[in-house]
């Protein structure tokens, strides 16, 4: 089932990487510094995270352009004119509707974070209104390339800090990936992460392990005329250092249209609840598969689970253990 999910699943091309992106470093640090604080990531693949515990690696993150967010100064990566470009050529498109920007910092993180595409999205189903199980169940049967978007994302790279690589997977999950790692400082690749997987490689200092904080916890630069960057966690410092040696990355993703004619004609087709319920019944009859979406079932982990079964996502070749696998 996998190999027949895997030829008719059509991956990207190779990303391209761009140098010297960012001509004013300083206009970053003063929008890291104006942002602060940072706090740790949540998201689907912690469904483990909860309340107080000190279980969470240092891995922070903040929204600066999204649904309803648009931090000043995030255009320096939004409106940045080669990027945007390239996300054209990238496509062979004219239109780049840009969506999303967030910023991860990171450090002492010896492990990998998890292989991943990023979060499927829809016309009418994303994560706003969608589980994301659901949404990727929906993104690796196929089915429902129709209302799939083309999203454009480009990553950037503030610096280089001890690992800190990304690997990533241009020729699809059954061929052995490609890293960019060392020299990262400043450049950015650009390409479809929906369609690629891709994985942080482990992030220094090393010689401590894995430094764990709380959902609590908060990074923001000291005010002690120090230049460090420091972590409070429930009200006591439990990290500290300079903001060379965190791993700053901010991602930036877009829509992309072949043209602004097919941007106005797809506006309006969107997927309902109905439509994913019809068309999932049809495949699943026509595999002979017990399973039926149930609408009504939506927030029941199980249900969700079994349709998953049928239409799995693949494991790609050389993916490495997750710090959050259990
Ligand atoms: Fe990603």
């Amino acid at each position: 089932m996998n190999s027949t999910l895997n030829s008719t699943f059509r991956y990207p091309d190779p990303p391209t990487r761009l140098e010297n992106v960012i001509d004013d470093l300083g206009a970053v640090v003063g929008l890291l510094e104006r942002n602060a604080p940072y706090n740790p990531l949540g998201g689907w693949f912690r469904p483990d995270q909860d309340g107080a515990d000190t279980t969470t690696p240092m891995w922070f993150q903040q929204t600066w352009l999204g649904a309803d967010v648009a931090v000043e100064g995030s255009d320096l990566f939004v409106d940045h004119e080669r990027v945007v470009e390239t996300m054209r050529q990238f496509y062979d498109a004219e239109v780049v509707v840009p969506h999303t920007l967030f910023v991860n910092l990171m450090a002492a993180i010896p492990e990998c974070g998890p292989v991943h595409t990023d979060n499927p999205l829809f016309r009418g189903r994303d994560r706003s209104n969608t589980p994301m199980l659901l949404l990727r169940t929906m993104l690796w049967s196929g089915l429902f390339q129709r209302w799939a978007t083309a999203q454009a994302t480009s990553i950037w790279w503030m610096n280089d800090v001890e690992g800190g690589g990304i690997a990533y997977w241009p020729e699809g999950s059954d061929k052995p990936p490609e890293r960019h790692v060392g020299a990262m400082a400043n450049t950015s690749i650009v390409g479809d992460n929906h369609g690629m997987f891709h994985q942080v490689e482990p992030v220094g200092p090393f010689d401590k392990g894995t430094h764990l904080v709380s959902p609590a916890a908060e990074l923001a630069p000291t005010d002690d005329g120090s230049g460090d960057w420091a972590v409070t966690d429930r009200g006591v410092e439990s990290y500290r250092a300079p903001l060379d040696q965190i791993r700053v990355s901010v991602l930036f993703k877009a829509h992309v249209f072949p043209t602004e004619d097919e941007r106005r004609r797809v506006e309006h087709d969107t997927l309902s609840f109905a439509d994913v319920a019809r068309i999932f019944n049809e495949d699943l009859a026509e595999r002979g598969a017990d399973v039926r979406f149930d609408v009504d079932r939506l927030e029941d982990l199980s249900h969700t689970a079994a349709l998953a079964t049928i239409y799995p996502e693949p494991v790609p070749v050389g993916t490495r253990k997750s710090v959050f696998d259990t």
